[in-house]
């Protein structure tokens, strides 16, 4: 995948819209994975339209690191969350193109339609299973709009190669989804 399919920031209003909450509900699919007092990554987290509802399942002894590889992404939901109760355990990690860069561990991981913008996918879904819990998940949705049924079949193989194994196939609208753990 090439570097101009990374999402323009421009976009950060129609991603973070009211609308969206409509069919991308962000409590209604990620309450089932994460609990209070978790540590969280949404990587690609663009705006933060699923960020802030990961920071209020962890609860106060949570966190949620939040990472992107545009700054403008990160400064739009910096500045969404000044001065409420969230600021306090969202962190922020900018990211390079071919490297995350983490330095944390983490319980639960989101990759919301993103990982079709990573150029090298087996490289970025490695370190992500390098900074995943032992029996961490990571939930991956894909836009059915942008990657078709053969790409996404691709990306399984390789998190299959990797060593993950798929647990659920979660039905999402637009998405191709799957939530996976280590072997
Ligand atoms: C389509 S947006 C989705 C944002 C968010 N996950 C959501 O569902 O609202 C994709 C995001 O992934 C980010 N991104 C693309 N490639 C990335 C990479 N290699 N590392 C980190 N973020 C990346 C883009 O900057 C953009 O903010």
């Amino acid at each position: 995948m090439s570097e101009d399919r990374v999402c323009p920031h421009q976009l950060s209003r129609v991603l973070d819209s009211n609308i969206r909450k409509i069919i991308h509900n962000p409590k209604k699919i990620l309450k089932p994975y994460i609990s209070k007092d978790m540590k969280v990554l949404d990587v690609g987290c663009g705006p933060g339209f699923f960020t802030k509802e990961m920071a209020k399942l962890v609860g106060n002894s949570g966190s949620v690191t939040a990472a992107d590889l545009q700054e403008e992404m990160l400064l739009f939901l910096k500045d969404k969350i000044k001065n409420t109760n969230l600021e306090g355990n969202i962190n922020f990690h900018k990211t390079e193109k071919d490297e995350l860069g983490l330095s944390d561990d983490f319980d639960f991981i989101l990759v919301f339609f993103m990982l079709h913008e990573v150029p090298n996918q087996r490289k970025f879904l490695k370190e992500l299973y390098n900074h995943l819990n032992r029996d961490g998940k990571i939930l991956i949705s894909e836009p059915k709009f942008h990657v078709t049924k053969k790409d996404f079949q691709e990306s399984l193989n390789i998190i299959n190669d990797i060593g993950f194994k798929i647990i659920e196939r979660p039905s999402i609208f637009f998405g191709r989804s799957v939530l996976i753990q280590k072997e």
